[in-house]
């Protein structure tokens, strides 16, 4: 049976360890003709845009002596009802691994029952671990393991909300969440993290005392119709420099991108001396090449 990663807690607490030890091991490393994929392929099926998540995967399998295919959805008979399940088995004689943005946590399922080979969440409806992983490397790298400390999401109770959910459980830091009434996250997960993770009721509550300060788009890929009533539900909600000056001094700034300066975040705020979130997107490459050697060896 391959392993997959669907979601952050598809990995055990110290395989996810492993693989942010990994990921900074391997962006220190000076190119030392590591070839561990020649001949191995990528099969990378996309729904939705993407900028960082098809170039890292891209960029990460050709450093690897691999290929990644990009699978526009619909340029393939995906795009003309071809079944998920005959797709996977079809992918998954041909590739080494399978990676997939889509709005369906469910459809994601269905393709990794049907698989071979592993098969990776590159972003749904409910997760994007893909993105905690190199969110995890960040702040290591920035501040040290993160093991007791404390995170503030301020936002949309969304995928990426989701996953920094399931990372506070593994990683043991704690994560207070503000999202305005109807944006909560899923409570299941939320229940699922057990103490690890505490709703609160404004974003002023959530940043204080906190070591690092993350927000996400308030409308997400497929959400384009409701943008207005979102900017109005979200009014408040904006990381701006008064916000962060409530966190601790050395607190770190994280948005996954892209991003909408002006609605989530103060320009001030992301261009500013706390914002990490360069080093953020570039981290992308190096967790999940991390990743996919973790999956494939
Ligand atoms: N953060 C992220 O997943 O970016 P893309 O949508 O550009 O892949
Ligand atoms: N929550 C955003 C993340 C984009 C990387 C979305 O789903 O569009």
């Amino acid at each position: 049976m391959p392993r997959h990663f669907l979601k952050l807690s598809d990995l055990a607490p110290a395989e996810a360890r492993q693989v942010v030890a990994r990921a900074s091991a391997l962006k220190r490393q000076t190119d030392t003709g590591y070839r561990p994929f020649t001949g191995k392929t990528l099969a990378m099926i996309f729904t939705k845009n993407s900028t960082r998540t098809r170039v890292s995967f891209e960029a990460g399998m050709a450093r690897f002596g691999g290929h990644a295919l990009f699978l526009h959805s619909a340029a393939t008979q995906l795009g003309r009802d071809e079944p998920i399940s005959d797709t996977a088995q079809v992918l998954s004689r041909m590739c080494s691994a399978i990676m997939i943005r889509n709005d369906s946590q469910r459809d994601q399922q269905e393709l990794a029952a049907n698989s071979r080979v592993p098969v990776i969440n590159g972003l749904s409806d409910l997760h994007h671990p893909c993105q905690l992983l190199a969110d995890l490397q960040t702040w290591f790298e920035h501040r040290g393991d993160p093991r007791g400390k404390t995170a503030a999401w301020i936002g949309d109770g969304n995928n990426v909300c989701h996953s920094f959910i399931e990372a506070a459980a593994l990683f043991e830091f704690k994560l207070k969440i503000a999202a305005p009434i109807g944006y909560a996250p899923d409570a299941q997960l939320v229940r699922a993290a057990g103490g690890a993770v505490e709703l609160v009721d404004t974003p002023q509550l959530a940043a204080t005392g906190a070591d690092l300060i993350v927000t996400d788009t308030w409308t997400s890929m497929g959400q384009e119709a409701e943008t207005q009533k979102r900017l109005q539900a979200f009014a408040g909600y904006q990381v701006d420099a008064a916000l962060m000056k409530l966190a601790r001094p050395e607190a770190i700034f994280l948005h996954c991108l892209p991003a909408h300066r002006g609605e989530e975040v103060a320009a001030e705020v992301i261009d500013g001396p706390q914002s990490v979130i360069y080093d953020e997107a570039e981290n992308r490459l190096w967790a999940q090449m991390a990743l996919l050697e973790f999956l494939l060896q």
